[in-house]
């Protein structure tokens, strides 16, 4: 349990400088409970905290935990360059509490994206040491062939890789599309791997990562939610990190 004041928790999430937060405060745009505080000394207890700031009610967190349903043509990159970043389709004060993506998804890649303002969390997530399963459905140039499904099972070398990388699990759900389930991370993996079993990836869309599923979340593309506990409790390991 701690107390802040009210500046120190409109600032921490994400609303502005600490000066603009007591301006915010000072002209009577921030209410707690239903009463306006025009006091930015007053302190509250800021666990679940619910605040209102020009009449839209956030409640307070010490970090957030977002999935995002990726539409193609975003970027992950903290710079995006060709296309908008990501950061765009959420509101803006995630990008001023540094929430960012938890590993990539290449821009016409679409599904499954965390983001978070949680450092360790977004390290642990994407550390090349965690076998998280990842879940892709590939759409394919070529007709999925079992030598296509058998190839991606017993693993296929990649250039710049020291050894052929596997996909944990993969099956044909269309005459053009499979899905692999993939526990490595590696640059644009789904792509290359198809590409080196002889067929080339012409749409991509993450739909589960561990036992977080897009499906369960019911987010349609572009649209994104806060993740709970019980939802964080899916992206772990059985045995732990
Ligand atoms: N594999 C790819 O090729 N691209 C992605 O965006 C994710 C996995």
């Amino acid at each position: 349990m701690s107390k802040l004041s009210l500046d120190a928790i409109v600032q921490s999430q994400g609303f502005g400088s600490r000066k603009w937060c007591r301006k915010l405060i000072a002209d009577g745009e921030v209410s707690v409970g239903g009463v306006t505080i025009t006091d930015y000394r007053a302190k509250f207890e800021t666990a679940g905290l619910p605040f209102t700031l020009f009449g839209e009610t956030w409640e307070y967190r010490e970090h957030v935990y977002i999935a995002l349903n990726k539409p193609a043509d975003y970027e992950c990159s903290r710079k995006p360059s060709h296309h908008p970043g990501v950061l765009t389709l959420l509101p803006e004060q995630f990008a001023w509490r540094d929430v960012q993506p938890v590993g990539r998804l290449d821009h016409d890649t679409t599904g499954l994206l965390l983001l978070s303002d949680d450092g360790p969390f977004i390290h642990a997530q994407s550390s090349p040491k965690r076998h998280l399963p990842k879940v892709y459905v590939a759409t394919t140039q070529e007709p999925v062939t079992p030598e296509l499904v058998g190839l991606l099972l017993a693993g296929v070398q990649l250039h710049d890789e020291p050894a052929p990388l596997s996909a944990v699990s993969c099956r044909a759900i269309a005459e053009c599309q499979l899905e692999i389930v993939l526990e490595q991370g590696k640059y644009h993996q789904v792509k290359r791997m198809l590409a080196a079993a002889g067929n080339h990836c012409s749409a991509l869309r993450r739909s589960a990562i561990g036992g977080l599923t897009l499906e369960a979340l019911g987010l349609a593309e572009g649209e994104w939610c806060y993740l709970g506990e019980a939802q964080l409790a899916l992206l772990k390991l059985s045995e732990g990190l």
